[in-house]
């Protein structure tokens, strides 16, 4: 099965994952993949999620919907793990079908989905409201639908499609989110709630299917499948900043749990990290640039959240989060993205080590507060001081920008199979 992009499809069935907070550029990793594969499946998150793709001079951006939708022919799938916003998800459809990419029959739903109500919208931010210790949420009901899900309170698609007992099923979950909200002082109006959560239901027959099952189906027919992660492993319930993270597992094991196949099944496991890093929301960035070099990069790097349009806080490449989310998700290669913003900057800094209380140690912490305390402990490189936005091989790159790419790869003890200058599906250079 040979691949034009070279070792990041080794087998098939590669997982894409956020190696960072989130952000890392994943949408246009999976976009130019996606090319290379027949199946596309999410694995978790919903609509927190913003995906970034251009295409030709459409500037597209979805929360719900796969990005490799943009696809003619792929088939683009929602896994279990996936909390479905139905609204959202069918005003996505809607809307590219305007811009002319009708995504027809192409795109299925679980049938074990769990369903984001607007309830849980209102339980997201009035929880947020009243904590003394704001996360920072993207206010998409996240936290609340996935609470109702291992809560065994949750409805899923399979429940949508039961039209008798379906209103009697939502109508308790409004009447939970309602006594909730009152121990939260919030009164938002549920009214109609449960005539909007069921508005758009009859659209579910025509989209819901045995993902696990169809992927099963495709690896055994020899199809190639992408499993796409959102948000970033520093983000993971369980592996992340905890408590600022989000509410599902965004690493590469969550893949096979939350499509329905098994672990064996996935062949590689492809990183994606941003040459430097970015956060959105709030809790621990260890290598936080001071408050003039944030602005330049920000602004260098366009850094503004695609869901909630927040700024988002910038610094310098974590090599302790890089290897740590590299043991965690197995990765296979790593995908480097935006390495053009650097492309000014007279020199960068890596983050080699933590100093957490006079210690320098290479782990990523678990407390919060360890975190909050780590002084990174750097490695300056040359910067390259050239344009690398039309690089379309690695050795077009400058000499210090292959540089500083290898030391990634050294620390992380990955290769570097993707590289990212622009934001065109020209401008991703990927390894032989
Ligand atoms: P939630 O997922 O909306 O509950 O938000 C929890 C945390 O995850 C917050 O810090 C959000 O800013 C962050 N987050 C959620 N989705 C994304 C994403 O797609 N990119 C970056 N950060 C995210």
């Amino acid at each position: 099965m040979a691949s034009v992009h070279g070792s990041a499809l080794d087998g098939s069935c590669t997982v894409v994952v956020g190696c960072q907070w989130g952000d890392e550029g994943k949408g246009k990793i999976v976009d130019v993949l996606a090319g290379d594969v027949d199946v596309i499946a999410r694995y978790q998150g919903g609509a927190n999620a913003g995906h970034t793709v251009h295409v030709g001079d459409q500037h597209i951006v979805l929360h719900q919907v796969p990005s490799g939708v943009l696809h003619p022919r792929k088939r683009c799938l929602l896994g279990n793990g996936v909390v479905l916003d139905v609204a959202q998800f069918f005003g996505e459809l809607d809307d590219l079908a305007e811009r002319g990419i009708d995504p027809g029959g192409r795109i299925g739903i679980s049938t074990r989905a769990h369903i984001v109500f607007p309830y849980h919208k209102a339980l997201d931010l009035a929880a947020e409201d009243a904590a003394r210790d704001k996360i920072g949420t993207t206010g998409r009901g996240i936290g609340p639908a996935y609470e109702a899900k291992t809560g065994r309170r949750g409805l899923r698609v399979a429940d949508l499609l039961e039209r008798g007992s379906v209103v009697d099923k939502v109508i308790r979950g409004v009447e939970w989110a309602r006594a909730r909200l009152r121990e939260l002082r919030a009164d938002p109006d549920l009214a109609g709630t449960v005539e909007e959560a069921l508005k758009l239901s009859h659209r579910l027959p025509a989209v819901a299917t045995d993902v696990g099952d169809e992927i099963a189906r495709a690896l055994k027919e020899g199809k190639r499948v992408l499993l796409e992660g959102a948000q970033g492993t520093a983000l993971d319930v369980d592996h992340g900043s905890y408590p600022y993270v989000t509410s599902s597992n965004t690493t590469a094991g969550a893949a096979a749990v939350g499509t329905g196949i098994g672990p064996t099944a996935i062949d590689s496991v492809v990183g994606v990290v941003k040459a430097y890093t970015t956060r959105v929301g709030n809790g621990p960035l260890p290598t936080a640039f001071d408050d003039e070099m944030d602005k330049v990069v920000r602004e260098l790097g366009a850094e503004f959240g695609a869901t909630t349009g927040r700024p988002r806080r910038c610094g310098w490449f974590d090599a302790v989060l890089a290897s740590y989310s590299a043991r965690v998700n197995g990765l296979t290669g790593i995908a480097v993205t935006k390495l053009d913003v650097l492309d000014t900057l007279p020199e960068l800094k890596i983050a080699t080590g933590y100093r957490i209380e006079g210690l320098v140690q290479s782990l990523f912490p678990a407390g919060v507060r360890e975190l909050e305390g780590a002084e990174p402990v750097y490695e300056t490189l040359p910067g390259w001081q050239t344009p690398t936005t039309g690089a379309r091989a690695m050795s077009d790159l400058p000499a210090n920008a292959r540089a500083y790419l290898q030391r990634i790869e050294d620390l992380v003890e990955t290769p570097v199979v993707m590289v990212s200058v622009g934001t065109r599906r020209s401008q991703v250079i990927c390894r032989q």
